[in-house]
């Protein structure tokens, strides 16, 4: 036998020279949930996670940027009492959010800051869009209004100083219309990370219980994409770089690695994957069983992420992960 491959193998330092794939702190976004109490507050559908303040979330923003992570993407747990069914509270320029932002580019004017655009937080009725119910009592999600809703949502975050605002809605049309407004604006410099090929999937379940925003009645398959299409992906992906999209994403992204794979084979744009919450806790919760090895598993699983052509990766595991990398 002349070729043996094993022979590339052979030791740590031959490992190390052929690996093609290695992950850095700088590959991650931590996705940080907060609110409006001043306590920080653990969040039972994902142990691991907290809901913090705005002083625990600047705090906490300090440790994932002094680790090496370069951004924090902002999801908020808005009050019932605050949701209306045209989820007004989107835009409030003193709502939480805006405050969040300025908080952090106050404190750490380096650390790039990313915010969720969609309207679920804010939507009484817990969809990303705004919704018409018709005399049967069924749903209808209204694109072009919700379209303008997260315009007036981007344009808030953009004035408070977001880096990059992020679609997350899966409306049609939202990339070039947000593109639009921040221009006409002047925050030309505010970038676009869409969620292109968001798909319907059950692993957002744990997320939703974390911000309280499970829909009230109806699904996401009217606007999220169906499990099972990948040409579909492509399209949106196309859709989204014409509209102006800066970087795109595919979410979720363990089940979607095939996509991902595409999606970097056909645009030349940056490529985002989303490790989304029972992701996470499919990992968590065996570690915590004992059943596997929740490091080696996790980095595992944002190495085949980033192998698969993930530029940058969503990872609850973020801090945690840079952490390791660097023992
Ligand atoms: C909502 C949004 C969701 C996630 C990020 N933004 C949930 C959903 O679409 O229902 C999920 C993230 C996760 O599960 O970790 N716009």
């Amino acid at each position: 036998m002349h070729i043996r491959p094993r022979r590339n193998r052979r030791s740590a330092a031959i490992r190390a020279l052929v690996r093609e794939t290695s992950l850095s702190p700088a590959d991650f976004i931590q996705p940080l949930f907060v609110h409006e109490g001043t306590e920080d507050v653990p969040i039972g559908s994902m142990p691991g996670c907290t809901r913090w303040s705005l002083a625990g979330l600047v705090a906490e923003a300090r440790e994932v940027f002094d680790a090496g992570v370069p951004a924090v993407v902002l999801f908020p747990a808005i009050a019932e009492t605050l949701k209306t069914p045209g989820a007004e509270e989107a835009w409030n320029p003193e709502g939480l959010v805006p405050r969040a932002i300025q908080a952090l580019k106050e404190a750490l004017p380096e650390l790039c800051v990313i915010t969720d655009v969609a309207l679920d937080p804010y939507n009484s009725d817990g969809h990303d869009g705004l919704v018409e119910k018709n005399a049967r009592g069924e749903l209808r999600i209204l694109n072009d209004e919700t379209v303008g809703a997260l315009c007036e949502q981007a344009l808030s975050h953009a004035r408070a100083g977001a880096d990059i605002v992020s679609p997350s809605d899966m409306m049609d049309g939202r990339v070039g219309a947000i593109r639009q407004v921040l221009d006409e604006e002047g925050f030309e410099e505010v970038a676009i990370l869409s969620y292109s090929a968001k798909f319907a999937s059950a692993y957002y379940g744990p997320f939703r219980g974390a911000l309280d925003s499970a829909p009230k009645a109806g699904d996401k398959k009217t606007y999220q994409m169906d499990p099972g299409n990948a040409r579909e992906a492509i399209r949106e992906v196309g859709l989204d770089e014409g509209e102006g999209a800066d970087m795109v994403m595919v979410k979720p992204a363990g089940p979607y690695l095939d996509i991902i794979a595409r999606v970097r084979e056909t645009t030349v744009l940056p490529v985002a994957a989303y490790q989304v919450s029972g992701e996470y806790l499919m990992i968590e919760s065996a570690a915590a069983a004992g059943w596997i090895d929740g490091k080696a598993a996790a980095l595992e699983s944002l190495t085949g992420i980033k192998r698969a052509g993930a530029d940058m990766i969503l990872t609850y595991y973020a801090k945690r992960a840079a952490g390791w990398l660097r023992e």
